[in-house]
């Protein structure tokens, strides 16, 4: 997207305010972002819903949970959302959702103002199963909706869970329904048989693993592409890549934190993890710098075009 479309398309979306009080306020100035503080010196941050084919709105920044366990998710839970994220994702497979639902408990937020993702394993699959491995979910958070479900990968008895899925949807259990992991031709195959159309595709999506081409299939299907690793995890050296830093030193911004925005230029949504109140402040610090045309066509040629963890393929 160009800039020009972009500013264009954030003017359409709705904005949803969130006033953060973070800790940590120094750290913060020491990294040059002093212009987000109001007028109170606390931090303000506003993150953008985008709007799914269903009219659902989504943040297109939340916080992911893979590999955090225990009182450590429970706690990077709710720190996440006493700092303004929204969006939380989690997963059957992460064996997290119950530490995922404490953590809500302990931020105190009311259930409406979250948007809760969660994820049908490939064991899981077919419509028994998924509706089982469903209310299961919704029992460990603790709750009686999700605001979105996904088939975590495109394997076992796909046709099987979205039809368990789009039941659970016209019921009103789920307020969206998608996919992860799916290529463009099995996307094809899951539209060809059924009323409702995935409303989001979560994929592997970093500089170094763009996804162009399924970025530039799935728009026109009005999928939306939310990214899983957005930081690759660091690996192949994202957090020191030359490149980005000296992007990054422009605006006194980390690597980190210049992918997430270049994520957010895209209008991809990113769920970046982090264990480290630190690092999740730095992450949601993403909206008082622009990066230019010239940065986004400068960050362009880092792709690899190939996964970064060939172990999951
Ligand atoms: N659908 C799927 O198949 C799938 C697959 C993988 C992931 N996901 C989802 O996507 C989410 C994000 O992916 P991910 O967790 O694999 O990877 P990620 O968010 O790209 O990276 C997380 C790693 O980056 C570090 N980190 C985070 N912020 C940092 C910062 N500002 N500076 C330096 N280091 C930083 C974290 O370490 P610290 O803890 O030390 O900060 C952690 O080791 C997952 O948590 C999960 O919810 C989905």
């Amino acid at each position: 997207m160009n800039q020009k479309n972009h500013n264009k398309g954030i003017k359409r979306r709705e904005f949803l305010k969130t006033s953060a009080a973070f800790a940590g306020t120094a750290m913060f100035m020491g990294m040059g972002t002093s212009r987000l503080f109001g007028a109170t010196g606390l931090p303000e941050v506003s993150i953008e819903n985008v709007t799914l084919n269903n009219g659902v709105k989504m943040p297109i920044l939340g916080f992911g949970t893979y590999g955090l366990n225990g009182e450590v998710c429970k706690d990077s839970v709710a720190d996440a959302i006493s700092m303004g994220y929204r969006l939380l994702d989690t997963a059957t497979v992460y064996r997290n959702e119950e530490f995922v639902g404490a953590g809500i408990k302990q931020s105190g937020i009311k259930r409406e103002e979250l948007f809760i993702t969660s994820k049908v394993w490939v064991d899981d699959s077919g419509y028994e199963k998924a509706k089982k491995a469903f209310q299961t979910s919704l029992d460990k958070l603790g709750t009686d909706y999700l605001d979105l479900y996904l088939i975590h990968r495109p394997r076992g008895d796909v046709k099987g869970s979205w039809k368990a899925m789009e039941e659970l949807y016209k019921e009103g259990k789920i307020r969206a329904i998608g996919v992860s992991n799916f290529e463009p031709h099995q996307l094809d195959d899951l539209m060809a048989g059924f009323d409702v159309t995935p409303a989001v595709n979560q994929i592997e999506s970093h500089a170094f693993f763009q996804q162009n081409k399924a970025h530039a299939y799935m728009k026109p299907h009005k999928i939306q592409m939310e990214a899983w690793a957005p930081l690759a995890e660091g690996r192949n050296g994202l957090f020191t890549n030359e490149t980005l830093a000296a992007i990054g030193k422009k605006y006194n911004k980390s690597n980190a934190q210049v992918s997430l925005r270049w994520h957010y230029q895209r209008g991809i949504i990113a769920i970046p993890r982090s264990s480290q109140n630190a690092h999740r402040m730095e992450n949601l610090n993403i909206f008082d710098f622009e990066l230019t045309e010239s940065d986004m066509r400068t960050i362009a040629p880092l792709d690899l075009n190939k996964t970064q963890f060939p172990e999951w393929s």
